[in-house]
């Protein structure tokens, strides 16, 4: 680690959220949104990269009208799933390395309901699929085929999730035997809302076509309660993006909220479990991690192995883009 990201963390301790945005928000500016959450409870809905700020308008617009936490992380994650030029979430979605396309995502209220889907093909809406686990069955998981039979029971529409832009993607891929995934390209995969409503509810969305060019039948973090997200109304919340093995390992979304429960702030608590990823790998090199955090409270944090993980934040203040630090420039 440089010294430079050693003098960051340690202004980082004396934060209550970690904010360097050069091209965004100062740091200022982004502790003086988080008192403002802090003093009143006001609804915040932040979702992961630069997609995440088409998914925060669509759950602000249902934040900001007294709905729901859960109704504005699905909602929100659904516009993305939708968007056929996103190529790592669902339609459009990054095919493995057989050319299906497979999707993973899984949905939680901070009292702890929740629901998943996994291996799912066919079906461009996963969260909705998971949120039907979660309020229509005594499962919180399901899976390939039987997954799919329940989501089509419950009446969602089958379609060909991959497109001639993804599929082009992929051919071009077979063609090179010495191909490399590309950090926060083909890395920056998921879909990752959190939200607080006007009632001081918690909750969290994932979602994601996985890791490009994956094996037939691997899954991620994005779909597992405690690695891709945590929701704990008495704490508050976290969701991962990145490589889903390096989240697994560490059960890194409730490890987050772990540490805000002993004490950490959201800053805090994402530095920690980044730590612990660094601890755990021999090298970081096209390793690429990033969480976020919000506490119930609504003051939020987000730190990540590699530069450039942006998010998205929505309060009554408006929409902005941040940049995450991160371990390494
Ligand atoms: N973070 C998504 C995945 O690794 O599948």
């Amino acid at each position: 680690m440089t010294s430079k990201n050693w003098i960051r963390r340690d202004f980082l301790k004396l934060s209550t959220s970690l904010v360097t945005a050069p091209a965004f928000l100062s740091a200022c500016e982004t502790n003086a949104q988080n008192s403002a959450q802090s003093a009143g409870r006001k609804p915040i809905i932040i979702s992961t990269w630069n997609h995440g700020l088409d998914a925060n308008k669509v759950g602000w617009e249902i934040l900001s009208t007294s709905g729901s936490a859960l109704d504005a992380v699905e909602k929100g994650v659904m516009v993305v799933e939708s968007d056929p030029k996103v190529q790592t979430v669902g339609l459009g979605g990054f095919p493995d390395r057989e050319g299906n396309v497979t999707l993973d995502a899984c949905i939680m209220k901070g009292d702890g309901g929740c629901g998943s889907v996994a291996f799912l093909k066919g079906i461009k809406n996963p969260i909705a699929v998971a949120r039907k686990v979660m309020e229509e069955t005594p499962h919180i998981m399901l899976v390939g085929d039987g997954a799919k039979k329940f989501a089509l029971a419950q009446g969602f529409k089958e379609e060909n999730l991959l497109t001639e832009a993804s599929k082009k993607r992929y051919e071009e891929w077979l063609q090179k035997a010495d191909y490399k995934p590309q950090i926060n390209i083909e890395n920056h995969d998921t879909i990752s809302t959190l939200a607080l409503d006007a009632a001081g509810n918690l909750a969290g969305a994932c979602t994601t076509s996985g890791a490009a060019w994956k094996m037939y039948g691997r899954v991620g973090d994005s779909p597992l309660i405690a690695a891709g997200l945590f929701v704990d109304d008495e704490v508050g919340a976290a969701c991962a993006t990145g490589l889903g093995e390096a989240v697994i390992r560490t059960a890194g979304s409730a490890m987050v909220v772990e540490m805000m429960r002993q004490g950490k702030s959201p800053s805090e608590a994402c530095i920690e479990v980044v730590e612990r990823i660094r601890r755990k790998h021999k090298t970081l090199k096209d390793l690429q991690v990033g969480f976020l955090a919000l506490n119930k409270d609504g003051n939020f944090g987000a730190y990540s192995i590699h530069k450039d993980f942006t998010y998205a934040v929505s309060t009554d203040d408006g929409h902005v883009m941040d940049m995450a630090p991160s371990l390494f420039e």
